[in-house]
This record gives structure tokens, C-alpha cells and sequence, in this order.
């Protein structure tokens, strides 16, 4: 089984530049089943996720071809498949984002709903709060949504009835602006705001979103919307307001780098204690992360599109807590957790978006980190020093986290299950190495344990 061999110890030194967001390209890759004509995407990472969501889009009537540049280009062919199955959603909860813009656009939808998650409860009852109010109707059948524009005058017959894909016509009308709340007990929902927003913009009238998310992968998917035509306004604040159009149009746009990358390298570059220059990123949507990072004792020089790292004295504890934008993201939490390992006292951590999000903790324990689980949080006493061990990977964030705590531990550490990795990091391991990390990417089993200390 593919897994990561990890030689620690090694400071970090070096420039890399960050990848395209992938949070940001995954909504954008669904906006394109609201086209008439292509989207042609710029800076998509190459992730396990993009290709899935491809893969979906193409069951969707939607081309998706890499150019030779690295680009994507999004051709919509077909406005008639509706249906989003759950071998695909099941791999990529993000796949729930062509919802809004199938029924914004075809009028109709069958979305198999994501299934379980490894960080905790993922409801999607605000996303179909938010349709249900632009005048979809909206009914759970064997595990998928089938949606349907109310305002259709025909009535379609239900494609599952029919187990399979029944073309539907695009009808004369359409969803109908509203005034939607969309924040949750746990605060503002990403895909969720996606979703509606995606939907809104083809809605007739206006729309006025409250409590929508403000990350900047929520503001990079409204400018996208917006060279396509689309009319919104409060890009980055928690109200947006939309008045819907009747058509929208192809457009050409460059995805904004990926804040989550970038503050998982500057860890790397801290836990190691290196230095490092992470380039192509926007600081300004790192601020929460680099205010922690300078709490807990490091250095940084911020440049108008790079941010450097140093680890000039000793680690100070810090108590993180994660937030929606502009507050620490969750997506963060993690690699946080781990560098709070090796800084002497005691640091606490907390996740309010996901207070599950701690199945990296024992992982961490096996490595030797001092953890204790409190409330919707943990409590860490730092060590001095981590020591290599075999450890397992649970979701996409987590497995950063047990590669940041293995460069820096004592001996080699193998990450297995690192698939989770390759579905958010565009070649982590290779950016990484090429700052001068101990980090081999290995095809076969990891050694044997019984070998390593000599028993049955
Ligand atoms: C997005 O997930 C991101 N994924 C996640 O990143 C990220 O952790 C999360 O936002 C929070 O920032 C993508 O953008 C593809 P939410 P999303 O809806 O939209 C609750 C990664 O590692 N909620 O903002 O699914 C929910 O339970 C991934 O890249 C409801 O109650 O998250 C959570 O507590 C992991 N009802 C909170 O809201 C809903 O209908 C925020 O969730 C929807 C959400």
C-alpha cells in the first residue's frame, strides 16, 4: 500500500510556491453546469478531488479538458443529465455543489446527499433550507435529493422510479428570489453558501443572502459569477445581495491560492524549526494563522504576495481557536495541533466549526505527543522531542498533520492510508522534499515491526 517514509530532523530551507485552492476550484468546476459557454479555469490543482469532480461533471454533461498550459477547460454539451450518483459523492462531499446550479440552470436534480465524514457531523440541512426558500421542491428518496424548480409548470416523473437518467427539458420558469438566513448553531456554511449563491444568480428577482460564509473561496467563486454575468454584491461580507439574470456566459479566471497549503508549509517550515518562503499566496487570508505562528515564537516577513518563516528561539505555547473567516480555519486545526506538540507548556486547541475534528490526536500519541481530549478541545503539554513510528491517516487535513509531526520526530515515521493526502495537497511530498525534507513517497508495505524489534 502507498505510504510515506519520513526521516525527521531535517530543518526545512527553501522557496515553493503555493497551488492553486482547492476549495475554491471545486465550486467553480460545478458554476460551469450554469454556462451556455466554456469556463476556462487557471491554477487548478491536480487533485484526487478536481479529477472526481470531472468525472462527475462529465456525467453531468459537462467536458472537463486539461490544457496544456495546466488549465482546465469546463464545455458544457449536454443540459440534460441530472443525476449526481453516490459512488461519486460518497468519494467528494464538495460533489453536493452542482445542486444548486443543476436546478438554477435544468431546473431539476437527483444528488446523491455526501454520506459520512471522517471530522465529524456534516449535515447539508442548510443547503436545502436556502434552495427550498428560491422555490425548489425538495424530498429525500433512498439516500438522494430529488429536487425540482416548483415553479415548472410540467411535472417530470421521477427518475429514480425510472433508475435511471430521464432527460428533462429545461422549463419556461425558473427559482424565484428570496430572502434567505443561511448561518447554522455552528456558523456560516461554505458549499452551503456556494450552493445558493450558485442558484441564486439565475433565480428570477433579487435574493438577499444573510449569514453567508466570507472565506475567500466563497469571494473567488462570486467574482467567477461575476465575469459570467452574474449580479451580486457583499462579495466577502455576510450578506449578499443578488439579482438573478437569465443566462450566463463562458469566462476565463485564475483561482486563488490555497491559504490551507500555504499555512500547512509554513508549519513544515516551523516544526522543523527552518525557515521558509512560501510564494504566490495572498497574506492577507492567512492573517488569523500568522498571528498564531508569531504567538508561538517564530518569525515572519510578509511580502505583497509571499510569506517567509523563521524559528529563531524556542516554541511558546498558544491557544488556537478554530473559527469561521477571518478566524483560524478548521482546515488548519490539525497541522496547529501538531506543532503545539513540541512547544514546552501548555497549549490548548479548540475547533467550534467541527469539535469532532481530533482523530489526529492518537495518531500523534503514537509519535509521543502529550495530548488530552477536553470538551470541544484539547489540552497539550509539549515535548521535547517526537519519536518515528508506523502511524494512519483518517481524512485530508489529519494526514498533514501526521506529516508535519514526523519531520520533525526522532528516527523514520511511515504515514499510510496517505490517499487522504492526495485528495486536498497537490504533491505535498515533492514540495516538501525540495525544501529539504526527509519524505519518500513508497509503493510497497511499509517494514515489518515484528523485524524492527526483533519478536514474533
Ligand atoms: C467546507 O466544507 C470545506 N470544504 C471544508 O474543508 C472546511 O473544513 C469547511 O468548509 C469549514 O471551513 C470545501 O470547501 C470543499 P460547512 P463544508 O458547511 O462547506 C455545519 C478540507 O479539508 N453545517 O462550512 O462542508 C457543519 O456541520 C475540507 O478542505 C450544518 O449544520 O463545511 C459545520 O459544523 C474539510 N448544516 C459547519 O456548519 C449544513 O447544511 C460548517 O460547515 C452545512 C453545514
Amino acid at each position: 500500500m502507498p505510504h510515506f517514509a519520513i526521516t525527521g530532523r531535517l530543518p526545512l530551507s527553501g522557496t515553493v510556491r503555493a497551488s492553486g485552492s482547492k476549495n475554491a476550484a471545486l465550486p467553480m468546476m460545478a458554476a460551469a453546469l450554469l454556462a451556455e459557454e466554456p469556463l476556462h479555469l487557471v491554477r487548478v490543482p491536480r487533485l484526487t478531488d478536481v479529477r472526481t469532480m470531472s468525472r462527475l461533471l462529465g456525467r453531468l454533461g459537462v467536458d472537463v479538458a486539461r490544457t496544456g498550459d495546466g488549465a482546465l477547460d469546463l464545455t458544457p454539451v449536454d443540459p440534460a443529465p441530472v443525476l449526481a450518483p453516490y459512488r461519486l459523492l460518497r468519494q467528494m462531499r464538495a460533489g453536493f455543489c452542482v445542486l444548486g446550479p443543476l436546478l438554477a440552470r435544468r431546473g431539476r436534480a437527483v444528488v446523491s446527499l455526501p454520506g459520512g465524514c471522517h471530522i465529524g457531523h456534516r449535515p447539508v440541512d442548510l443547503h436545502l433550507k436556502g434552495l427550498a426558500a428560491l422555490g425548489a421542491d425538495l424530498r429525500l428518496k433512498r439516500g438522494y435529493v430529488v429536487a425540482e424548480a416548483k415553479s415548472l409548470s410540467e411535472k417530470g416523473s421521477d427518475p429514480l422510479s425510472q433508475g435511471g437518467l430521464t432527460p428533462f427539458r429545461i422549463g419556461s420558469k425558473r427559482l424565484q428570489g428570496a430572502r434567505i438566513e443561511l448561518a447554522g448553531p455552528r456558523g456560516p456554511t461554505v458549499t452551503g453558501t456556494a450552493n445558493v449563491l450558485s442558484a441564486a444568480v439565475l433565480a428570477r428577482g433579487e435574493t438577499v443572502i444573510t449569514g453567508a460564509a466570507r472565506e475567500p473561496e466563497i469571494v473567488d467563486l462570486g467574482r467567477l459569477l461575476t465575469r459570467m454575468g452574474a449580479r451580486i454584491d457583499g462579495l466577502g461580507t455576510s450578506t449578499l445581495h443578488i439579482r438573478g439574470v437569465d443566462q450566463l456566459g463562458g469566462a476565463a479566471h485564475e483561482i486563488i491560492p490555497d491559504r490551507i497549503e500555504a499555512a500547512t508549509l509554513l508549519i513544515a517550515a516551523a516544526i522543523t524549526r527552518g525557515r521558509a518562503t512560501v510564494t504566490g499566496v495572498v497574506p492577507g487570508q492567512l492573517t488569523a494563522v500568522l498571528d498564531v505562528l508569531e504567538a508561538a515564537g517564530l518569525h515572519l516577513d510578509v511580502g505583497d504576495g509571499s510569506v517567509s518563516l523563521s524559528a529563531p528561539r524556542p516554541l511558546r505555547p498558544v491557544q488556537v481557536t478554530a473559527e469561521p473567516y477571518p478566524g483560524v480555519p478548521t482546515d488548519v486545526q490539525a497541522q496547529l495541533t501538531a506543532l503545539c506538540c513540541l512547544a514546552p507548556g501548555t497549549s490548548t486547541v479548540r475547533d467550534t466549526v467541527f469539535p469532532e475534528r481530533f482523530l489526529h490526536v492518537p495518531e500523534l500519541a503514537r509519535l509521543g505527543a502529550q495530548i488530552d481530549r477536553r470538551g470541544a478541545g484539547v489540552e497539550i503539554e509539549g515535548v521535547n522531542h517526537l519519536t518515528g513510528a508506523p502511524v494512519t491517516a483518517s481524512d485530508l487535513r489529519a494526514s498533514a498533520a501526521l506529516v508535519l509531526a514526523a519531520l520533525s520526530a526522532r528516527g523514520t515515521t511511515t504515514v499510510h492510508q496517505i490517499h487522504h493526502l492526495d485528495r486536498g495537497y497537490e504533491r505535498l511530498d515533492r514540495k516538501l522534499a525540495a525544501l529539504g525534507a526527509g519524505i519518500e513517497r513508497r509503493r510497497g508495505f511499509a517494514p515489518s515491526v515484528a523485524g524492527a524489534y526483533n519478536v514474533r
